[in-house]
């Protein structure tokens, strides 16, 4: 199996009952109690920015961005990442990041966070936040939240507490 056989493309509606079978099956319902999903809850993702693997017409892994605010920062809060587990091991999570990155950058956004492992995000360019920087609304490891900086300066603006950009704007 390589990554070749494989097509990557942006979300769409369409893709949306698979994606959440894969989220559920990743995370299970524990999933809905997440600081980082409660953020998610405040408004939708952007599709244009949250791209799924194919095989044929199956969805067999997802990532999403949805905006987000702190302090004077915006940024993109990435994920749920998900890759079904007969997939797994074969860079589809790795090309997924890439491939969010990569939109964040050319839509002119300064900064993508995320909660999740360090060693795995580490590599892809995701350093973990100064501890207190910011606060989600719920508890988290502060070790987890990592920030990918485009702009520079864009993570140090994030500050206090990190919330979706409509539920943000009061
Ligand atoms: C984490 C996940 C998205 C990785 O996707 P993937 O397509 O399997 O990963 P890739 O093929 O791009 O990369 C595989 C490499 O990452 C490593 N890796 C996978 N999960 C890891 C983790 N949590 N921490 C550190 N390394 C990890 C693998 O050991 C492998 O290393 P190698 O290349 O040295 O062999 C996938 O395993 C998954 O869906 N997990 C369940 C949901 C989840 O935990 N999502 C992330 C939320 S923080």
């Amino acid at each position: 199996m390589t990554i070749s056989q494989f097509v990557f493309a942006p979300e769409e509606p369409a893709h949306d009952a698979e994606i959440e079978e894969i989220n559920a099956e990743a995370f299970g319902p524990g999933r809905f109690t997440r600081a980082a999903q409660r953020i998610r809850e405040g408004g939708p993702h952007d599709r244009g920015l949250s791209f799924v693997a194919l095989s044929g017409t199956n969805v067999i892994a997802s990532v999403r961005q949805t905006p987000v605010k702190a302090g004077e920062g915006r940024a993109l809060l990435l994920g749920p990442l998900a890759v079904r587990p007969a997939w797994k091991n074969i860079g589809i999570g790795r090309r997924l990041m890439a491939m969010a990155l990569d939109a964040a950058k050319k839509t002119g956004w300064p900064a993508v966070v995320l909660v999740g492992d360090e060693p795995y995000y580490g590599p892809l360019g995701f350093n973990r936040m100064p501890r207190g920087q910011i606060s989600l609304p719920g508890p988290v490891d502060p070790n987890r939240v990592l920030a990918h900086e485009i702009e520079p300066g864009a993570v140090a603006r994030l500050t206090g507490m990190l919330d979706h950009e409509e539920r943000a704007k009061g």
